[in-house]
């Protein structure tokens, strides 16, 4: 500036003041939009300094500069005022030449923009903002042209980078009609331009809001008593736009059950001594329409400075929608609440994320035994007291922690489904629970709660168990029951193979009775034939001298009789109707006199052992009999090793026990058993081997009637024949027979020649049989007896009573009307010492009264009938008394 002229000094007067007023100008419209606030009243204060400063400063200057024209040499100085005054202007101050030499740039310049002293030129240029600086340079070119100040707003960039808006006054300075110095003011106008911009949008925002919420302002002027009602405000109570209204519409128009306490709000807010806000919410009756509306006002009053409350202004707002959304959402939560309540499961809602405040249901309630409403939360400490008395069970038992209750993991934000638990309480009890927890959530989806909804499946639980329970049990029973009936089913097999065989074992002993009683029969009209046979046959031989060839031919019809005797015998044995001369019988000496015999049936290919203990007790059997039967089972075990072999025979003595298991009587038993090592006999031959005619033997070989016999003694005494046989194996025979207490008697030897009558004796010969009776009387006649003949008991009592005295009675047993026994019986009443000799054909002679009378066994020869007469003829048992007790056994031959 040291090349500024003192003659410029006017016109740079002249510049600054109309800076000045352009910066007034530009001003102006402040005061008017901006009501009185700080920045407003800074940024007018700091202008109106401005101006009066610079006007002041400005002022002295003109004075200095008259002074300077008037005196040169003060001008040097004035300049260094000039100078000083621009450095030190509170604005931001620069003056440049077109030619850009001698440029000022003040303090506040240099401050704002940091820029140094040196910093001369275009530092201006640099400081406006790139995007300003067209619309700078258009201004300042339309300066130049037509000489004139000019304004423009630019940015100014600050030392820290950022640019401030600045409001810039820049006139000329001229000489002689040319432009010789630019002199600029720049004003920081940013924070105004912040200010003006921010209250328009506080107005637009305003104008929006009252827009769009219907805000209706009314004014009431109590002085005037006049209401100012927008139309809006006059739709609020059913009043059309058009229309006058007055105070009276307003008292008319209010609901009556609301003008009461809205007159009175009103009435406060008009009171100079309360002056209170008046906010009311209150109901209007349509003056036209009749509608019921909501409104909302709020007002105040105004007062004068006597105290006097001139108006009243405010505004209204139609609520009725907002009250009829108040109204569905107060009877929507009223139905969730009834809802909630009525539903048959226990619901929680937590209201927090932390779920320390859980409400429940009635169910709920109920269901944990909380008796009235109460924090159900198990995470609060100040609920405990109302859970106290319940855990919460995971279906395995273990204890769940309140953090991970299901209301307590959904208030987090996890979705809980179908879970169960067990809630056990103080006293034992229990419930099973099954629900979901599901998370509440913030309008910005954070949890913020949840709900739990669970049902009691403590029923359903118990249901179950119980039909495990019964269906276990019933397993179990169906166990047993099988067992049962498994054990019944064998004990039925068992029972039914007892049976059956039992059954077997029956129809066998019924099957041998009836054979039995077959054979006994056939075998006693048998023997009846063959008794006058023989004896016929005996005396032919003995009385008729004949020639050799009728003499054989006699001599084959006496083999052939006693061939039919020994079957008959056998028969008569099987059938049990043998008769027995049963007594004690050694089987060690008895087996010992039959080796040779049995040794020559055998042959020479066959060994024979005997085995037999001296100790053994004597068993009670017939000895002829026994004989018998051994050598049938020797020629038995002969023909089963045709091959050879070795037989075994030998004896024990065996004890059946009371109790066991057999058909033998209790008792001790001899057991004489015949072994071979012969081929055996399969199932079927064994089962039938005993049957009579039974033989697998050739035709003429076998009678089938060997073992029958030997069973048949065998039962008859009183013991049994046991057969163990198998394919291959050979064959043990067992012949069971009872102990004998007695000792052994010794063996008589047989005399089977006949002997002459030792006297003349008179017989009295009894028999209904004509030709049995007449062969055996031929028989006694022959030996030289003197025999009367009596066809039945009752003839023969008639003879003995007519006189009779014969010196024997020999009567047949079995006849029609009075049997023999019965016979004897009658006739020892007549003749006490009379003896008597019976004839029978059966063993069951056996039993009863005639057990001890002397008998004879058909078939008979005369030789058996000469012994048996002779004995009882002769003096020694002439001498006894009849009837007195004497073994049969003593009579026998
Ligand atoms: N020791 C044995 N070994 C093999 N089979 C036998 C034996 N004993 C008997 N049997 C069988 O039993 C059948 C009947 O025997 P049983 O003695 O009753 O009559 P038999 O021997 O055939 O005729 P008989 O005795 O009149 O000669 C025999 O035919 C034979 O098949
Ligand atoms: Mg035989």
């Amino acid at each position: 500036m040291a090349g500024l002229a003192l003659g410029r000094a006017p016109g740079l007067l002249a510049a600054l003041l109309s800076a000045t007023a352009a910066g007034t100008l530009f001003m102006e419209p402040g005061p008017l939009l901006v009501p009185a606030g700080g920045d407003q009243a800074l940024v007018l204060a700091l202008f109106l300094l401005v101006t009066i400063t610079t006007a002041l400063a400005f002022d002295a200057l003109f004075g200095a500069f008259e002074d300077l024209e008037r005196r040169a040499v003060l001008l040097r100085e004035g300049e260094a005022r000039f100078r000083a005054l621009v450095e030190s202007a509170p604005k931001k101050m620069w003056v440049n030449r077109p030619d850009g030499s001698g440029d000022i740039y003040n303090a506040a310049w240099r401050d704002f923009t940091g820029q140094g002293d040196d910093h001369q030129g275009r530092a201006w240029i640099e400081a406006i903002h790139p995007d300003d600086r067209t619309i700078v340079v258009s201004a300042r070119e339309a300066g130049i042209r037509e000489r004139r100040a000019y304004n423009v707003e630019v940015r100014l960039r600050a030392g820290d980078g950022r640019y401030r808006r600045h409001r810039a006054q820049v006139a000329p300075l001229l000489r002689d009609g040319a432009i010789e110095s630019w002199v600029g003011i720049a004003t920081d106008i940013e924070d105004l331009r912040s200010a003006v911009e921010r209250l328009r949008e506080g107005e637009e925002r305003l104008r929006l809001a009252t827009e769009h919420a219907e805000v209706g302002f009314w004014d009431v002027d109590l002085v005037q008593d006049r209401l100012i009602w927008p139309p809006r405000v006059k739709a609020m109570f059913g009043i059309s736009a058009e229309a006058e209204v007055s105070m009276a519409d307003f008292y008319a128009g209010l609901h009556p059950d609301d003008r009461e306490a809205t007159t009175a709000a009103f009435l406060r807010a008009c009171d100079p001594e309360m002056r209170g806000l008046y906010d009311v919410e209150y109901r209007t009756v349509g003056k036209e329409d009749g509608v019921v509306r909501w409104v909302a006002a709020k007002g105040r009053g105004l007062f004068d400075e006597a105290g006097q409350c001139r108006r009243v202004v405010g505004i209204a707002i139609d609520i009725s929608p907002r009250k009829a959304d108040e109204q569905r959402l107060r009877e929507y939560a009223d139905e969730l609440e009834t809802l909630v309540d009525a539903v048959p499961a226990a619901i929680w809602i937590a209201r927090d994320p932390e779920a320390r405040r859980v409400d429940g249901n009635r169910v709920a309630r109920d269901l944990l035994r909380v008796p009235s409403p109460a924090n159900m939360s198990k995470t609060s400490p100040d609920a405990r007291d109302a859970v106290r008395h319940f855990r919460i069970l995971e279906p395995d038992g273990a204890e769940i922690p309140p953090r991970d209750l299901p209301v307590q993991r959904a208030a987090r934000g996890v979705q809980v489904r179908d879970f169960e638990e067990t809630v056990v309480f103080e006293d034992g009890g229990a419930v099973h629970l099954i629900g979901n927890a599901v998370p509440l959530l913030s309008s910005e989806g954070r949890p913020r709660g949840s709900i739990a909804a669970f049902v009691d499946i403590t029923a359903l639980k118990q249901a179950e168990s119980g039909l495990q329970a019964a269906n276990e049990t019933l397993e179990r029973r169906v166990d047993e029951r099988t067992a049962e009936l498994r054990e019944a089913n064998a004990r039925l097999a068992r029972e039914t193979a007892e049976r059956l065989r039992a059954e077997a074992d029956l129809h066998q002993v019924q099957k041998m009775e009836t054979i039995g009683q077959l054979t006994g029969g056939v075998a006693h009209d048998f023997n009846n034939l063959l008794t006058p046979i023989m004896g016929s046959l005996d005396i032919i031989r003995r009385r008729v001298t004949l020639d050799q060839r009728t003499d054989r031919l006699l001599g084959g019809a006496m083999e052939a009789a006693e061939r039919a005797k020994t079957l008959v015998a056998r028969l008569l044995a099987f059938a049990r109707r043998q008769t027995l001369e049963t007594r004690p019988v050694d089987m060690g000496q008895l087996v010992d006199g039959m080796r040779d015999l049995i040794a020559r049936s055998l042959g020479p290919q066959i060994a024979l052992a005997v085995g037999i203990p001296g100790a053994l007790p004597p068993a009670k059997v017939d000895p002829s009999q026994i004989e018998l039967a051994i050598l049938n089972l020797c020629v038995n075990a002969r023909d089963a090793m045709p091959e050879g072999g070795s037989l075994r025979i030998s004896a024990r003595e065996e004890l059946v026990a009371e109790g066991s298991r057999t058909d033998l009587a209790p008792g001790d038993y001899v057991v004489l058993s015949v072994a071979d090592t012969g081929t055996g006999m399969d199932a079927t031959t064994l089962q039938r081997a005993v049957e009579p005619f039974f033989t697998t033997k050739p035709r003429g070989r076998g009678t089938g009637l060997g073992l029958s016999m030997v069973h048949g003694l065998a039962a008859q005494s009183s013991g049994a024949l046991l057969l163990d046989s198998q394919p291959g194996q050979g064959t043990r025979a067992e012949v069971w027979l009872p102990a004998a207490q007695e000792a052994a008697a010794g063996r008589r030897s047989e005399d089977v020649e006949a002997i002459p009558a030792p006297f003349e004796a008179k017989v009295l010969l009894v028999d209904d049989e004509d030709l049995v009776r007449l062969g055996t009387a031929e028989m006694l006649r022959d030996l030289g007896y003197v025999v009367a003949e009596a066809n039945g008991g009752a003839a023969a009592l008639e003879l003995l009573r007519g006189g009779l005295a014969p010196d024997l009675l020999v009567s047949d047993y079995l006849m029609p009307g009075m049997n023999g026994a019965d016979l004897a019986t009658a006739v020892r009443h007549l003749r006490p010492s009379l003896p008597v000799l019976l004839i029978t054909g059966y063993a069951q002679l056996a039993d009863g009264a005639a057990d001890d009378l002397p008998r004879l066994t058909k078939p008979f020869r005369q030789s058996d009938l000469a012994h048996r007469v002779a004995d009882l003829l002769s003096p020694e048992a002439h001498g006894m008394t009849p009837g007195s007790s004497r073994s049969p056994d003593l009579g026998a031959p």
